[in-house]
């Protein structure tokens, strides 16, 4: 008889009782014996030579140790897609709040008093925070080529991080009636705003570890969201390999905490190995918000041609994105801005150039969508400009243009499925249904306002871009010991739930109970490296590569269902079977050209937000959220829905309070929770989350990537519904009170 099916069903999650009883570790739960606390030391400056670093003389010492880039065992480099980052200022910094120097000592508050007598002199030179004078003003600012600026190896100008250009001619329409229209759209920096800061421990010394090596052994736990990344890092770092890396429990990262905790992790080792005890690194929240990575900005200008009856036969698109003082992640993230740049209509002729540029603020990273989102924004404001210069309704525009299988994307790949025409239909049925009036009124509202709906349409490669999976070639390792089946896997869960959702995979394809399947601790010394935990593709490309590893288990054991639970009481000594992601050479993309297949597969997604406006104060209010989204198929449908429901909340965020303030120098203003405001369960409208399932062949149980697509649609949907409120056009974010009142009117 078949064991009930997990796959489908909302199974709670596995780590849902530890959180909400306050039983679950996190970094800063941890306390080791002896641990010590860190603090970093970080540039007042946006660009300067450093002249010295020096402890103040007249300061007490004691019991305080301070790390400089002299003392790191290894190279000075944060190794991530180049070598351009080092891990402390070694004679310059490109950036204000750029890590100087570390300090540890007994207690945090000491930690924290010491880094202010640390004195470091400066010589000021030259910056810009400007991505549009990068270019140009580069030698101007960074010297002349060759120095060691940002630009090294692998980059294809000394201040242009990165340049790519998609092209794709098509046969011109003989037409008598040529519309062109043209528009600029802008987005601003945003943070993650994860609601645990970042934070790592690193503790030396290991007993359990070989001998000649225990003595340098560490253990590297904390709040992260790829274990790899910061094992692939450290290598360069400490010279070695002779430490391993855990993740404690996560309180969110969002892309926050993909590239970050490298940094985070060198800085906590090099205070371990100097105070020769653990140490505990863990941010402020106001430390955070400022010196870590956020959203790239990013400025798009859009010239696009149709015809008479709003058919798009041409798209000229010019992108730039700030990537800030170092490579971090920015050319990936621009390049997925650009492949993202058509949204999901088709157009005959398509070209398009994107440039990421180095500025002296801190870099920006990996965010949830990763440059997607910024895309869509503008793409979905340029759809509404035509269809407001043209007369025609904005959704009829979209019904005429959007993707359907057989069309060519951008880059010439087929699009396989009907998502856009199905969510888009999804949405608007849902959102048939009438809006109810909010429960509650919060703060004083003025008499004067006016209500708006606005709609937007996005879609989402699932899933690294081109060649990534067969470069990464993540593995999943399971095994079979003591009456249970664990699944052992670099992938962490970060609040997604896939800690639920791989033992859900294994259960159903072996035909057993869920209570017999685990999950082991994300740990490098433990676990196979899958790949990071990014790109919307834990579940959907990790998850199916456990679906293998388990079928292969299965047939190692020759059995499933019962008989298998039979073998598994049975066995004497641990069985192992590991999978290793194979390409299947269907999707052949070319890295240079961005010709072919730029992902595996493609997810869909429709917002509509039902808003008022405040006439006299330009604050927006939100009443309903519709979304209707292709999740391939719902593994688990309150888990798809809560990620759905949190991403697009954070894109309301994005779309109209999150604001990021800068100084002269680059350095974030507001970093407080209460000046820096992402909406909290108060601000959030009621939400109508219609899950849409059209499989994907090669997702486990035909499910796609959905952790990223619900910060693409949400922020464009806002404007449209604020411009059909009030007829102000809006073509940058965020729309704060202030944009919105000072909003041109449109034609
Ligand atoms: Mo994610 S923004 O791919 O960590």
């Amino acid at each position: 008889m078949p064991n009930p099916p997990t796959i489908g069903l909302s199974i709670p999650r596995s780590d849902g009782v530890s959180k909400v009883t306050g039983a679950a570790v996190y970094a800063d739960d941890i306390r080791p014996e002896g641990c010590w606390y860190g603090a970093t030391v970080r540039s007042a400056r946006a660009h300067a030579r450093i002249l010295s670093v020096t402890p103040d003389p007249t300061y007490d010492w004691t019991d305080v140790v301070v790390v400089t880039a002299s003392d790191i065992p290894g190279e000075n480099i944060l190794a991530l897609i180049t070598d351009d980052q080092p891990v402390l200022c070694d004679g310059l910094t490109r950036h204000v709040t750029e890590p100087v120097a570390l300090v540890a000592a007994s207690t945090r508050d000491k930690a924290l008093d010491a880094v202010k007598h640390v004195l470091v002199v400066y010589e000021d030179l030259p910056f810009n925070l400007d991505p549009e004078l990068a270019e140009g003003h580069a030698q101007h600012i960074f010297g002349p080529k060759g120095e060691g600026g940002p630009g090294a190896a692998g980059c294809t100008g000394w201040n242009v991080f990165k340049r790519i250009t998609i092209s794709r001619d098509g046969p011109v329409r003989p037409t008598t009636t040529r519309h062109v229209h043209e528009g600029e759209y802008h987005v601003g920096l945003q943070e993650q705003l994860y609601i645990e800061p970042q934070g790592i421990i690193a503790i030396p010394g290991d007993p359990a570890a070989a001998e000649g090596t225990a003595e340098r052994m560490l253990t590297i736990v904390g709040s992260m969201q790829c274990p790899y990344y910061i094992d692939k890092a450290l290598k360069r770092v400490l010279g070695h390999h002779d430490y391993h890396v855990v993740q404690a429990a996560t309180g969110g990262g969002f892309g926050g905490k993909e590239e970050y905790p490298s940094m985070v992790a060198a800085h906590a080792c090099l205070l371990a190995l100097k105070a020769g005890r653990p140490v505990k690194l863990i941010y402020r929240r106001d430390e955070d918000l400022r010196a870590t990575t956020k959203r790239h900005p990013a400025r798009f200008r859009i010239k696009s041609t149709c015809d008479a009856e709003g058919f798009l036969l041409d798209w000229k698109v010019d992108i730039l994105f700030d990537g800030g003082a170092y490579n971090t992640l920015s050319p990936v993230v621009m390049s997925r801005g650009i492949l993202h740049a058509t949204g999901p209509y088709r157009s005959d002729r398509v070209h398009m150039t994107g440039r990421v540029v180095a500025t002296n603020t801190p870099p920006n990273g990996a965010f949830r969508g990763f440059g997607a989102p910024q895309a869509q924004f503008a793409v979905e404001r340029h759809m509404d400009r035509i269809a407001r210069e043209l007369h025609i309704d904005p959704i009829l525009l979209r019904r005429k243009n959007m993707f359907r299988e057989g069309d060519l994307t951008a880059t010439g790949q087929t699009v396989t499925d009907p998502g856009a025409a199905a969510v888009l239909e999804a949405a608007l049925n849902a959102a048939a249904a009438p809006v109810k009036p909010p429960s509650s009124t919060p703060g004083a509202r003025g008499a004067r306002t006016k209500s708006g709906q606005g709609v937007a349409l996005v879609f989402h490669g699932c899933g690294f871009t081109g060649n990534g999976e067969a470069a990464i070639r993540g593995s999943v390792t399971v095994e079979a010991a003591l009456g249970f089946i664990t699944v052992l896997t670099g992938s962490t869960d970060i609040g997604q739930g896939t800690d639920t959702i791989f033992p859900q995979i294994v259960a159903q394809e072996l035909d057993i109970p869920l209570a017999r399947v685990r999950m082991a601790p994300h740990d490098t010394h433990i676990v196979p490296d899958s790949g990071p935990t990014v790109a919307s593709r834990t579940a959907m490309v990790v998850g199916g590569v456990t679906q293998i590893a388990a079928r292969k288990l299965g047939e190692q054991l020759g059995a499933r269902g019962d008989a298998l639970l039979g073998v598994l009481d049975g066995l004497k000594a641990p069985v192992r079977a590991t999978h290793q992601y194979e390409d299947d050479g269907t999707h052949p993309w070319n890295t240079e050209t961005y010709v072919g297949d730029a992902y595996p597969t493609y997810g869909w997604m429709c917002a509509i937000v039902d808003l008022d406006v405040d006439l006299d104060t330009g604050e927006v209010r939100y009443h309903r959220l519709v979304t209707a989204t292709d999740v391939g198929k719902a593994l688990n449908p309150v888990l798809a829905s809560g990620q759905i429901e949190g991403g697009a909340l954070q894109a309301l965020g994005w779309a109209t309070s999150e604001e990021v303030v800068l100084d002269k120098y680059g350095c974030m203003r507001n970093d407080r929770l209460t000046n820096y405001i992402i909406p909290t369960s108060a601000d959030a409208p009621e939400m109508i989350t219609r899950l849409v399932e059209i499989p994907y062949a090669g997702g486990p149980f035909g499910a796609k990537g959905i952790g990223e697509i619900p910060m693409d649609a949400p922020a464009a949907a806002v404007a449209q519904a604020i411009e059909r409120a009030t007829g102000r056009v809006l073509d940058r974010l965020p729309m704060t009170p202030e944009r919105v009142l000072a909003g041109p009117r449109g034609s």
